[in-house]
């Protein structure tokens, strides 16, 4: 049984099968995740009897379960991430954006939702590419070399940034800022509703959008509500240790 109190991270730590389920229903479990099950069922107008059973089912489903990727070691963890999440985003967005601009060239002039969101996600673009980059050069490898340097008995590693705490604030901020420019798509897509007639590309790229805001909030959760915890834990250690 479900217990309604927990939050929805702890929900989808603990059962990493609840994250289809709260993808189905559009409830928050990255970013927004830190609420009760109920309160967040009741903010998006969706039964919390629902959900609940929907979670049942999911867990006595037969389709295979997703990794759980809180009992991989952080090397493990940051390799997944960079080479799926990273990469899809690196991949994703150049695409999305030729199907932006397509339906702009057709729609643009009678449709001003499509302009206002392909400024949106020239912005995004601009911003997370930013944000993975300092994952990729500076966080994740600090994070590699700490967890190594506990195995091995070895010293701390050296940061240029403080304690890791600072580039986790700005990477969770940068988080929030991302979840906010895909709600905002949301918003003036209407949910993603496509216009009756719609022409392929049109249904092409809001698909494509979908995929990427269900992507990114899987690639947040990995972040947000694992890795970073247990880099934070592991530092505070490797301190003790060399205190
Ligand atoms: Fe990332
Ligand atoms: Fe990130």
């Amino acid at each position: 049984m479900t217990d309604l109190t927990q939050t929805v991270r702890e929900i989808a730590l603990e059962q990493p099968h609840s994250i289809r389920v709260f993808e189905r229903f559009g409830i928050d479990y990255c970013c927004g995740g830190r609420k009760p099950l109920a309160e967040a069922c009741a903010e998006k107008q969706v039964s919390v009897d629902e959900v609940a059973a929907a979670l049942e089912a999911e867990a006595s489903s037969t389709s295979p379960l997703p990794v759980d990727w809180s009992q991989a070691t952080l090397g493990e963890l940051i390799t997944h991430i960079e080479s799926t999440h990273h990469v899809y985003v690196k991949t994703e967005l150049p695409r999305l954006a030729v199907l932006a601009q397509k339906v702009v060239n057709r729609h643009g002039d009678t449709q001003a939702h499509l302009p206002a969101m392909q400024k949106l996600l020239a912005q995004l673009d601009e911003e997370l590419i930013h944000h993975l980059g300092k994952e990729e050069h500076v966080l994740f490898p600090y994070i590699a070399k700490l967890e190594a340097a506990l195995i091995s008995g070895g010293a701390q590693p050296e940061a240029c940034f403080g304690d890791i705490t600072h580039p986790i604030a700005m990477m969770t901020s940068e988080h929030d800022a991302a979840g906010a420019l895909l709600a905002e798509f949301r918003r003036l897509s209407d949910d993603y509703t496509t216009p009756v007639g719609a022409c392929p590309t049109y249904h092409a790229y809001y698909d494509g959008l979908k995929e990427f805001e269900q992507d990114l909030h899987q690639h947040i959760h990995l972040e947000n509500n694992i890795l970073f915890p247990r880099a934070i834990a592991m530092e505070a250690v490797s301190l003790d240790v060399s205190a």
